[in-house]
């Protein structure tokens, strides 16, 4: 027997497991385990560790893990809306988890959401290092440091997740009940293009190819690539549909598989943004989740500097390759435009109203004569030297809110929240 299966080298919470057991000694585990805990399989296999079968039993396999990918499914959705006090009044909802996709503008998202938390005191679900939670590995409550970094005011639930780890409704739901589930998605040749300037794969495929356009060269025949020394290579191949939770590495998979993925994901997510239709997206949510117009103001997180000039030939390529977000997005897109004209005949005057209001906060906030380039993969706003406070959290970045909440929910000061972080004294450029 042999493992083939998602690497967990950029997994810090997951990497010393996988690397201490073998699959014997795993499998010897399990068949205990399971003896007591059939959750435990649940999880095995949701990690996208999958066992090669002999030859002639790859079919029945195969028909196993797609029958696995459906009926381990023990979710029970019990959202329960807030009530609408009247038909002018709505209550805002303050429990959000927000599955962050790479490339797609969730870090801009992540840090609106992390604003309406942070200045609202609700608590965080945060990684106890980095800004990532996992990059491999679906949520599992133990990824939490609950004692170091718990809930705010003795509560017993947290309000908000918005750090990467892929989706795992189960174990969410068990940290956050009753939240309302938000993800973005981007169409697959943007977010491809932005992946491979983003993770640097042209240097590794260059090494290999000498010094033709890596996007091209790695389209011809994407499956041949040394995929273990491209960072975070699996976001090359159907990225989103994986960050929801979706096993996609290891097989063929069928137009049938994927669709009955997305009626899954259909059910279970609330609100589906678009980022090709940012604004348009934050509204719906706006009016969702009962927010203000204020909350979803933001200051974009970072400007790609990547340009592709794509050829028909590539672009149909990329399509095929990542057929699955393809799908993914194509249905998301659909319901996002659907919600847009239940929104009713305010949506483009709401729309226009938001986009106003978003060039003004630029004008008052960001210095317009210069950017950060110290990563050179993009550019990044710098505020005006008189910017105003307001400025200052709609500037902040996800990675400096997930510093920012570590250091309010930290257990060490009693639990008492910390006051007034967000001040200039937080910002250096
Ligand atoms: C979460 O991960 C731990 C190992 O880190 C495992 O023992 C546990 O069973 C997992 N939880 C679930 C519900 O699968
Ligand atoms: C609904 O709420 C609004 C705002 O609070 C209030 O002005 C209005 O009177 C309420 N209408 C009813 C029917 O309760
Ligand atoms: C958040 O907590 C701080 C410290 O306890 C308090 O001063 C502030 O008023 C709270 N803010 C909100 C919106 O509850
Ligand atoms: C979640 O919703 C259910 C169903 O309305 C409710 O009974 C439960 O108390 C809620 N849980 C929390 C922690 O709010
Ligand atoms: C995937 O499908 C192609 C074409 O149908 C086939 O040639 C290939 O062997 C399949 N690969 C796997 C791993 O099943
Ligand atoms: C997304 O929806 C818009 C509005 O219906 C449509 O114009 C656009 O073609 C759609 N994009 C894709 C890729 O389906
Ligand atoms: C600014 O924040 C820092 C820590 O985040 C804090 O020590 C300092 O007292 C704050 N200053 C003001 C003026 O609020």
């Amino acid at each position: 027997m042999s493992i083939s299966g998602i690497p967990a080298r950029s997994d810090k919470i997951n990497s010393s497991v996988m690397l201490v057991c073998s699959w014997r000694r795993m499998f010897a585990v399990l068949l205990a385990l399971s003896l007591v805990s059939s959750g435990f399989v649940y999880i095995y296999v949701y990690d996208g560790m999958t066992v090669t079968p002999a030859r002639n039993q790859a079919e029945k396999y195969w028909d196993d893990i797609i029958e696995n990918q459906f009926t381990q499914r023990s979710v029970i959705v019990t959202r329960t809306p807030p009530t609408k006090k009247n038909s002018t009044e709505c209550n805002t909802f303050t429990r959000v988890v927000f599955i962050k996709t790479h490339k797609t503008a969730s870090s801009t998202t992540a840090s609106i959401i992390q604003r309406f938390g942070y200045t609202r005191n609700l608590s965080f679900v945060v990684p106890s290092r980095t800004q990532i939670i996992s990059s491999t590995s679906g949520f599992n409550r133990s990824m939490l440091n609950s004692r170091k970094y718990p809930p705010l005011n003795g509560g017993k639930h947290y309000d908000i997740l918005t750090n990467h780890v892929r989706y795992n409704r189960h174990e969410m739901e068990a940290v956050i009940p009753n939240a309302t589930y938000i993800t973005i998605l981007r169409h697959p040749v943007n977010q491809i293009v932005s992946a491979f300037s983003y993770f640097r794969w042209a240097q590794v495929i260059n090494r290999y190819h000498g010094n033709k356009n890596a996007l091209v060269t790695f389209m011809e025949n994407p499956a041949k690539f040394p995929k273990y020394k491209m960072r975070f290579w699996w976001q090359s191949h159907n990225g989103q549909l994986y960050d929801l939770g979706f096993r996609n590495n290891y097989a063929n998979i069928t137009d049938d598989v994927i669709h009955k993925y997305i009626e899954i994901l259909d059910k279970e997510m609330d609100l589906v943004l678009i980022t090709e239709y940012f604004d348009e997206s934050l509204l719906v949510l706006k009016k969702q989740l009962c927010w203000s117009m204020d909350d979803i103001i933001y200051i974009p997180k970072g400007v790609g500097t990547s340009r592709h000039i794509l050829t028909q030939q590539t672009r149909d390529r990329i399509m095929q390759w990542n057929r699955g977000d393809f799908l993914l997005y194509e249905h998301f897109n659909r319901t996002l435009w659907e919600k847009i004209t239940d929104y009713g005949p305010a949506f483009e005057r709401d729309l226009q109203q938001f986009r106003d209001k978003r060039h003004t906060t630029m004008e008052e906030c960001v210095d317009p004569s210069v950017m950060n380039t110290k990563d050179p993969r993009e550019r990044k706003y710098v505020l005006k030297s008189n910017a105003a406070d307001k400025c200052i959290n709609m500037w902040l970045s996800d990675v400096r809110f997930t510093a920012l909440i570590r250091d309010k929910q930290g257990k060490s000061k009693n639990n008492i929240p910390n006051q007034g972080s967000l001040n200039k004294s937080n910002v250096t450029q």
